[in-house]
């Protein structure tokens, strides 16, 4: 059952990967063409030098008209074959990397209009490792396979007729001794193969080790644990050695075992043949209902070639079916991306001036059903107004943001916008609506001036600038190397804080009616920390918006406070009738002003 399961899965991938070859037919047709004349050039090489070996063999009778033509007719044959494998590999290479260079693309469009959830819940390791390496197996393996199994298959059929056609009776002693061969060579490959596969999963270990060390240098120094590291990499890296070890001393086998069993075929078709040729000599001979065909010293000679390149392809095939196997089971980790469905942008109410009234109506939703987290919420914001959410950590307020953002679904309940449901505007048109920071800020690796121009690209440098020094980032970008055309790659040294200052410039640009900040919880310096508050006090003006405050110092003017806890909005009112209260928030504000924030 499993099996046939299995079996469908691959056929499915099969087809679908013929898809993607359509486009591309005209190269299939070429390496088609090609590679039938390559095989037809080899193979006339060894009749052609069979001939002239006949045509001199005589003793004082040598025909040398005859040795000439053979001679050119070899060396035709050698240039053709060597054109016809060139344009073959053209064909391939070209088939194969556009192939795979449109399946990147597809799986990276999938990526980018990928649900927040998809990316939530995947690791990005395995994601990139599906867009980057399994792409890389597909093509790896179909440039052996379609080149190497297309000229295989031909040369294997081509030979046997030549064998056949030559002396049907050594022919069938090759047939039956390649099996041997094939299942030498399929041995191998298939130890190599597991040995190869361990390999890798310890090196994907030692990867993992290192980038650990170096994600976490500060923590393990502070630790003391680099004895322990060290043992651990020395202890990963030993496996390493002796998987790797195996893997090379198995593959490094297939030469000399398969060479040997096919050395053992040659020598059995030239002694058979060698009595062939002395029983033979010029004509056939017949032995009772047995008629033994005739052979000569250069037939005998061109055989023993054919009998070489017949068992060849065969040694090269198993290698061919194990890559061709690999492609598969990547190009099914690709297609898992490719179909993961994107965000649905459909909505059909327009909403042409956004006022900013925001109305939750009992709105439930949860990360997994086993886990139970907004229940039932409620929430009435008016336009213009500043609501602050507070709570302890994991209490939901980013989860709060997210439902606002339409990141996620809700189970039930609805959000309405200025009395449209969120859900009939689409949602390209909905999310412009919203100006938000997060709490791990999102820079690109282009210049400072690119990231706050995200989202306007036709904003001016004066603009940019302009937003810079209204979000107080202008004087640390001119600190920087090449101020606003510093490239913010990983040796950029922004603090978080700074990050959410430009996250700030960036919406200042953008202008929307409603704005939404997470604040960072850590990393922040009490300087930077007053810059955010006081860039985003300035765009908060007539705008409705949310904040997410871990230090209540800052929230002290909001409209409205939300205090959250396990889900659910418990307390809601201004700081004042909050403190009146003396309930979670009052002892929340207390305990911070205890310690001194
Ligand atoms: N993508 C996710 N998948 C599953 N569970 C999640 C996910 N994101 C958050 N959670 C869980 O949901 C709960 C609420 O998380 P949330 O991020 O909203 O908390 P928070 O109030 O923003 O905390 P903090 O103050 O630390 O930022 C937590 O228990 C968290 O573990
Ligand atoms: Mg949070």
């Amino acid at each position: 059952m499993k099996n046939k399961r299995l079996k469908g899965v691959k056929s499915g991938i099969t087809r679908r990967l013929l898809t993607y070859v359509k486009p591309y037919r005209g190269y299939v047709a070429g390496a088609f063409v090609f590679s039938i004349l390559y095989v037809a050039c080899v193979l006339i090489g060894p009749v052609l030098y069979g001939w002239a070996i006949d045509a001199m063999i005589g003793k004082g009778a040598v025909d040398f008209a005859e040795v000439a033509k053979m001679t050119t007719g070899f060396i035709v044959s050698v240039v053709f074959s060597s054109l016809s494998q060139k344009f073959l590999n053209n064909c391939v290479n070209s088939l194969c990397y556009k192939l795979v260079r449109d399946l990147r693309r597809e799986a990276f469009y999938s990526i980018t209009s990928a649900r927040v959830k998809y990316v939530d819940t995947h690791a990005q390791g395995d994601v990139m490792s599906r867009v980057v390496n399994d792409v890389d197996v597909i093509s790896d393996g179909l440039l052996q396979g379609v080149a190497q199994l297309f000229t295989g298959v031909m040369t294997i059929l081509a030979t046997l007729a030549v064998m056949f056609v030559i002396n049907y009776i050594i022919a069938i002693v090759v047939v039956v001794l390649t099996p041997v061969s094939m299942f030498v060579a399929a041995f191998i490959a298939k130890n190599t193969f597991k040995s190869y596969k361990r390999q890798v999963a310890v090196q994907g270990e030692l990867t993992a080790h290192t980038k650990e060390l170096l994600g976490g240098q500060k923590t393990v120094i502070l630790f003391n644990e680099e004895k322990y590291s060290v043992q651990k990499f020395e202890e990963i890296d030993q496996r390493l050695y002796d998987v790797g070890w195996k893997a090379q001393s198995f593959s490094a086998l297939v030469n000399p075992s398969t060479r040997f069993v096919n050395a053992v075929i040659s020598a059995v078709v030239g002694v058979l043949g060698a009595i062939f040729c002395i029983l033979t000599v010029g004509d056939s001979l017949v032995l009772g209902a047995f008629t033994l065909p005739a052979f000569s010293v250069g037939m005998l000679s061109a055989f023993i070639s054919y009998a070489n390149q017949y068992t060849k392809p065969f040694n090269e095939i198993s290698n061919v079916v194990t890559q061709l196997q690999n492609a598969f089971a990547s190009a099914g980790r690709v297609f898992e991306v490719i179909d993961e469905p994107g965000e649905d942008l459909a909505g059909e109410a327009a909403l042409p001036v956004c006022r900013g009234d925001i109305r939750l109506e009992n709105v439930g939703f949860s990360y997994s059903p086993e886990q139970k987290l907004i229940e039932n919420l409620n929430l009435d914001v008016k336009a213009g107004s500043k609501i602050a959410v507070v709570g302890p950590t994991g209490c939901g307020k980013t989860t709060l943001i997210n439902l606002l953002m339409r990141f996620y679904d809700l189970n039930a309940g609805n959000i309405y916008v200025d009395g449209v449901n969120a859900k009939d505007i689409p949602l390209d048109e909905y999310r412009k609506l919203f100006g938000m920071v997060l709490q791990e800020s999102f820079l690109s690796g282009e210049t400072v001036a690119y990231n706050i121009s995200y989202g306007a690209e036709n904003a001016t440098r004066e603009q940019i600038e302009q937003a810079a020094k209204a979000a107080y980032c202008d004087f640390f970008i001119r600190n920087l190397e090449e101020g606003y055309d510093t490239r913010l790659s990983d040796n950029v040294n922004v603090s978080q804080g700074e990050k959410q200052l430009l996250c700030i410039a960036r919406i200042m640009l953008v202008n929307p009616p409603m704005l939404i900040l997470d604040e960072a919880t850590s990393n922040i310096d009490t300087m930077t920390e007053m810059r955010i508050q006081k860039a985003f006090q300035k765009i908060m003006k007539g705008k409705t918006s949310f904040i997410v405050a871990h230090r209540l110092s800052t929230i002290l003017d909001a409209d409205t406070i939300l205090v959250m806890d396990h889900g659910s909005v418990i307390e809601q009112g201004t700081h004042a009738e909050l403190l009146a209260k003396k309930g979670f928030y009052y002892h929340l504000y207390n305990s911070q002003f205890a310690r001194g924030e």
